[in-house]
């Protein structure tokens, strides 16, 4: 079965890592689709994302592709036979709006959204809270693979020299 983990992924966390190896396993062909979204500041170009993603899942390679998109996430999925999409769940916090978004976009089509539980061990996590621990000197490692690490100090030190 095919389906898709999508995001903003600025940057890949351990608790996405965690989902999309968990997909991979029970679903045998995932994608990871980042959101080219123009309106939102990143910290990281979406051709970088791409990068660090292809570099933490490279274990996963034949199962695992990654790739960006624009538009809606349903044509995405129907463009490239696409049955379903894969959510993290973190906390109840998170199922409003991920209840919302796949009954919507159960609505456009019907491609079916299935949610997985995160791991306990990354339920805090999200890459926004990466980003500003980080800027501030503390410490982000174990919570996201040591490439996504490296390159968030060479960038902090950059942008915030
Ligand atoms: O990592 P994020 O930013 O929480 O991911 C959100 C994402 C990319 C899954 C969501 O914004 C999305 O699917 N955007 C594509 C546009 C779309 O299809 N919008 C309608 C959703 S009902």
């Amino acid at each position: 079965m095919h389906v898709v983990c999508p995001g903003s992924f600025d940057p890949v966390t351990n608790g996405h890592l965690d989902v999309i190896s968990r997909a991979a396993v029970l679903y045998g062909q995932v994608t990871v689709a980042v959101l080219v979204n123009k309106g939102k500041s990143s910290l990281f170009t979406v051709e970088e994302r791409i990068e660090m993603l292809q570099e933490v899942t490279a274990d996963l390679e034949g199962q695992v592709q990654v790739t960006s998109f624009h538009g809606l996430l349903v044509d995405f999925c129907r463009d490239r036979g696409i049955v379903a999409i894969v959510k993290g769940l973190r906390a109840v916090s998170d199922f409003d709006y991920e209840l919302q978004m796949a009954q919507m976009n159960h609505r456009l089509t019907d491609v079916e959204t299935l949610f997985m539980a995160t791991n306990p061990l990354y339920s805090f996590l999200s890459s926004s809270l990466v980003k500003d621990v980080a800027t501030y000197g503390g410490d982000v490692s174990g919570l996201v693979p040591d490439v996504v690490l490296a390159r968030l100090a060479e960038r902090i030190a950059t942008v915030w020299p």
